[in-house]
């Protein structure tokens, strides 16, 4: 019968934005959290914790996941990124250009996950309808912007701004 100790931790090797890391983790512990306490990789914001306001989002292999929906010790191997692994160089990708043109953000807490979740999207859906954009972003919660200046900076990087 499997036994799990109470405490103990395991090892947890990932690779982050490109580059390789490894940490402890205990069984419990969220991916959120060992991004940002483990690795000291704050970039990822933990808002509610149970998947609801997307502010922990990343990608895992590809995929725009919750970070507090995964255990870290679920992720061992796999290819995750992050908000910091979107800008180059110092050089801001056109969508956060956008989203400072647009002002699409005031405190930023909800920025992180947004940025990763629309990266994404985009890559998927390149050419997204104003209504898709919005479907999206229903799985983001931001309680200062009003989304408008969200929704204008997405739709400026697929050239469908109005
Ligand atoms: S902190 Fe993960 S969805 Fe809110
Ligand atoms: S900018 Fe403050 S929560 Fe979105």
């Amino acid at each position: 019968m499997l036994r799990i100790e109470p405490g103990a931790r395991h090892r947890v090797a990932v690779t982050v934005n490109g580059r390789r890391y490894s940490g402890f983790a205990e069984a419990r512990t969220l991916l959120s959290d060992f991004l940002r306490h483990e690795l000291k990789l704050f970039g990822t914001h933990v808002g509610c914790e149970h998947g609801v306001c997307g502010a922990c989002t990343v990608t895992i292999d590809g995929r725009a996941v919750r970070s507090c929906l995964h255990f870290a010790v679920q992720a061992d191997g796999a290819e995750i990124g992050t908000v910091e692994g979107l800008a180059r160089d110092g050089v801001l990708t056109p969508l956060q250009e956008a989203f400072r043109r647009r002002h699409a953000l005031q405190c930023g807490f909800c920025t992180p996950g947004i940025l990763v979740s629309a990266t994404q999207f985009l890559e998927t859906n390149p050419d997204p309808t104003e209504d898709e954009v919005r479907e999206m972003l229903s799985g983001h919660i931001c309680r200062c912007t009003g989304y408008e200046g969200i929704v204008r900076a997405i739709l400026d990087v697929a050239g469908n701004a109005p």
